[in-house]
């Protein structure tokens, strides 16, 4: 603590740096500045104590920021131990109007290269307020949500249970830390799942755990899931992955891409962007799939689709980009050619089997620099691994760039202003925002870049049955 700001962070004299790159980065998030302004002097998050878990970067200073602006007090951790940009998390805990000395900023618990347990201490720490809890959460993946229900439930059964042999680490850390924190302050996860109003998430891979803990009955509170605005999946997800995904590899290896073929893992929207910045530097690709609807779109998009087995013999580059477990197994690793370049870009490693390939029978890792790993087989043959299988365009880059941030990160801002000032118009269950905003969201993009909206006649919003003024689309359209 300084100046009365709680923070952990790896170095408060990179204020300055993380300063200058905010004010670059707040011209190219005209959503975010367009939300200030619409919210000036109506500070709509007051008496709002959000507690953010996200990736903490330059952009989300931006709308760490943005929420402050409204109102908002906020305390923030990165939702990955790769993820954090130190200048970033320095600046914002200085704040635009402190300096190192007397910090005026915003508590945060970020630094590039966490530990697993630092991992979930930030964490902890992110969601324990002086005082009382959060009432607002913000998360991306869903962990600060989790360890909220978990130590809920734990406590409510009185006991944590003991990890598995065949648990993760990650999963073992967690556990650890419940275990302290149960026993340190009974009953803290209880009143903080009771005393929070709503969280809104970033990303699939949390959107996915919150309908199933809706599904169970078990959500303890209302959930807009981001995610799912047009405006964040078929925007982030997609062209924010064709920019961030060869930055990523790139930075990590500096290997030309041209020429070499890139086998991509999963079609979906992230999978999408992947191919096309893959295939955008010239790499043939090939991409696997399980969905045939998928599949076909891939097909038709020009790539082969094969099955990771028959593809390896051929690839130069591996990615990721599934949301799911054990795609790549240490098997197939092994049967890689030499140097392959293997990386995710999904939100959790457990999509590569690092645990495996550590275990593999003879074989060595080589550090070649932060976050990119040599690791060789008995048979002399290597692969080189990007952020230990963590997401690398976080892990090797500095993720998406702001402008597709900042059409992700208003629909964020609107779904907190939409859980805290409405929040007992919602039950315990997931929801979407309304397309109205979406596209709200889209039209101060399109103008941003100079674009020209055709206006519907009258005669025309009656002959295709939508208001002029929108919605244009229904609920069902795919975009
Ligand atoms: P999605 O559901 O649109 O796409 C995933 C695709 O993978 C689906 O088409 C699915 O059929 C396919 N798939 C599932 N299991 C597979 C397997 N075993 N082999 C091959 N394909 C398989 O999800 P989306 O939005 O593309 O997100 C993917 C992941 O990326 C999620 O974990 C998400 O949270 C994360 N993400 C990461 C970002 C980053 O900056 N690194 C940005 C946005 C999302």
């Amino acid at each position: 603590t300084r100046n009365g700001v709680e923070f952990a962070v790896a170095d408060l004299e990179l204020a300055e740096f993380g300063r200058k790159e905010i004010r670059l980065a707040e011209h190219e998030m005209p959503g975010l500045m367009a939300l200030r302004r619409e919210y000036a002097e109506v500070y709509p998050l007051r008496g709002a104590r959000v507690s953010g878990s996200l990736h903490m970067t330059v952009q989300t200073a931006v709308l760490i920021e943005t929420l402050v602006a409204l109102g908002a007090e906020v305390r923030w951790a990165s939702c990955n131990i790769f993820s954090t940009q130190d200048h970033a998390a320095a600046a914002v805990v200085v704040g635009p109007h402190g300096t190192a000395e007397e910090p005026k900023g915003v508590p945060v618990f970020a630094w590039k290269g966490e530990s697993l347990e630092e991992y979930w201490w930030c964490t902890e720490r992110m969601l324990t307020w002086d005082g009382e809890g959060p009432n607002m959460i913000l998360d991306d993946g869903g962990d600060a949500t989790m360890l909220v229900h978990r130590g809920t439930e734990y406590e409510k059964a009185g006991v944590v249970p003991s990890p598995e042999e065949n648990d993760s680490d990650e999963w073992k850390v967690f556990l650890g830390l419940l275990k302290e924190s149960l026993a340190a302050a009974p009953g803290k996860w209880t009143a903080i799942g009771a005393g929070v109003l709503g969280v809104t998430e970033e990303t699939t891979t949390g959107v996915l755990r919150l309908y199933q803990l809706a599904a169970a009955g078990n959500l303890l509170f209302p959930a807009i899931n981001v995610n799912d605005s047009v405006t964040k999946s078929k925007f982030d997800n997609r062209y924010g992955i064709r920019h961030s995904l060869i930055d990523g590899i790139n930075r990590g290896t500096d290997v030309l891409i041209g020429g070499k073929v890139a086998v991509v893992c999963g079609y979906g929207d992230v999978g999408k962007g992947a191919a096309e910045s893959l295939s955008g530097q010239g790499a043939r690709v090939i991409v696997t799939e399980i969905d045939p609807i998928c599949a076909l779109q891939a097909t038709m998009d020009g790539y082969q689709v094969l099955t990771l087995e028959s593809a390896l013999p051929v690839a130069d580059i591996v990615i990721t980009t599934t949301g799911n477990k054990n795609v790549v197994m240490a098997e197939h690793m092994a049967r890689m050619k030499h140097q392959t370049i293997l990386g995710n870009i999904g939100h959790f490693d457990n999509e590569i089997d690092i645990a495996g390939l550590t275990r593999y029978p003879g074989i060595r890792r080589t550090n070649i620099k932060p976050q990119v790993d040599e690791w060789t087989f008995p048979d002399g043959h290597s692969i080189l691994v990007l952020s230990e299988g963590r997401l690398l365009n976080l892990g090797n880059a500095t993720g998406h760039p702001s402008f597709v941030m900042s059409n992700s990160f208003s629909n964020q801002v609107i779904a907190q202003v939409e859980l805290f000032t409405k929040h007992e118009e919602y039950d315990n269950e997931v929801y979407r925002l309304p397309k109205k905003l979406d596209e709200k969201v889209a039209r101060i993009h399109l103008h941003a870049l100079g674009g020209e909206l055709t206006k519907l006649t009258k005669e025309q919003a009656e002959y295709i049955d939508v208001d002029v003024e929108g919605p244009f689309k229904s609920e069902h359209y795919r975009y």
